[in-house]
């Protein structure tokens, strides 16, 4: 069939760390777009593609059988930033602008538009490209589940899926030992998945990047469980998560990337601290990318096959410089440009917070309050 629409290929590609969903998204942009009589043009290591001109055309025997495969099939950079292009001159990293070299290739290969998936490095990266005037349709990805545009980003769930399940593993070690096992877990910034995963798997105290915590009601909290005769806790700890009169731990950090910051190592503080304080056994599990890798739950294939297919539409529509989003049970879209305006973080008023404390879950903050 030939595309009515009149556009004839589109690219496609996968920006920032990877998530479960990927892979849903390619196909539900492909196969309906294959249908429309547009050739799809998949982008390899997200950005890094554009700029260094790596693609390859995708038909639909590269499309079928990959809705329930983790990663995605077209590779994936979070240090591919047209605009934050780092190079080494003499031994040093240098930053340059590259923006030109995506457009070149962008015009070069003849797309009509580009499909952009990922989250909020991806989205400004897309805004400001479409301001030099590519026609761009963005895809809400992220396990963090932070951006602000969407109730909810696909990869999240299949996140806090792995941390329910870590933590329902970790209850029945904790108490056989009678010890304080302390799980921590990714996010950045926002506390989603500590939030929503602790919830999930009943852990005692949640510590959050929104809420900094008391250590002293940390160490009050899971003495007085081992009172009451609970002789275990859980605590779910946010990467991002800090205490009152702390900072955010940096485990390391790479120039190399727009957000050079990576976190990591709250959860090895705690559990010590805890330990010497109240004399209680501690352990910490620090689940890491387990939370990104693996099968979609069936949810993410739902939302992610939702998203893809809506992005085509919108392509074929001619609605450029917009954003997928899920608001409700609706899957509409937002203007990039606000998408990218604020970040999506906790706050006490969020109904998962307020549920949690309802059933006994401390976050060892007066900021929850
Ligand atoms: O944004 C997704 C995420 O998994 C964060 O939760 C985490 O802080 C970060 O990416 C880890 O990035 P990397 O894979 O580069 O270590």
């Amino acid at each position: 069939m030939k595309s009515k629409s009149g556009i004839k290929r589109i690219g496609i590609l996968t920006g920032g760390g990877d998530c479960p969903g990927l892979n849903a998204v390619i196909r539900g942009v492909s196969k309906p777009a294959h249908d429309y009589g547009m050739e799809v043009f998949g982008i390899e290591d997200g950005f890094e593609g554009l700029v260094q001109g790596k693609a390859r055309q995708l038909y639909n025997r590269d499309v079928s059988g990959i809705l329930a495969t983790g990663g995605t099939i077209l590779g994936s950079s979070n240090k591919g930033d047209p605009f934050h292009w780092p190079e080494e001159v003499n031994g040093e990293i240098v930053i340059m602008d590259k923006s030109k070299a995506a457009i070149r290739n962008y015009e070069g290969w003849k797309l009509d538009a580009l499909i952009a998936i990922g989250g909020d490095g991806t989205m400004n990266i897309c805004q400001k490209l479409s301001q030099m005037g590519m026609n761009i349709v963005g895809v809400p990805k992220t396990i963090d589940n932070d951006l602000e545009a969407t109730d909810q980003t696909f990869g999240h769930d299949s996140a806090v899926y792995v941390v329910s399940e870590a933590i329902d593993r970790l209850h029945t070690t904790a108490s056989s030992h009678h010890r304080v096992m302390v799980v921590e877990v990714m996010g950045r910034y926002a506390g989603w998945i500590a939030l929503h995963g602790g919830l999930a798997g009943g852990a005692d105290i949640i510590l959050l990047p929104e809420f900094p915590f008391s250590w002293k009601k940390v160490y009050d909290s899971v003495v007085q469980r081992d009172m009451m005769g609970k002789r275990f806790s859980i605590i779910c700890v946010a990467e991002g998560a800090k205490p009152e009169d702390g900072q955010m731990i940096v485990r390391a950090t790479d120039k190399k990337r727009t957000d050079p910051v990576q976190l990591g190592g709250i959860g090895e503080l705690v559990a010590k601290k805890i330990a010497d304080e109240t004399g209680l056994e501690t352990r910490v599990t620090v689940l890491g990318h387990l939370q990104r890798g693996g099968s979609p739950t069936p949810y993410d294939r739902i939302l992610s096959t939702k998203f893809g297919t809506y992005a085509i539409e919108l392509a074929a529509k001619k609605k450029f410089g917009r954003m997928v989003s899920l608001k409700g049970s609706e899957i509409t879209s937002v203007r990039i440009e606000d998408a990218i305006s604020k970040q999506k973080l906790v706050n006490p008023s969020t109904q998962a917070v307020i549920s949690a404390k309802a059933v006994g879950v401390s976050f060892a903050s007066d900021k929850a309050e």
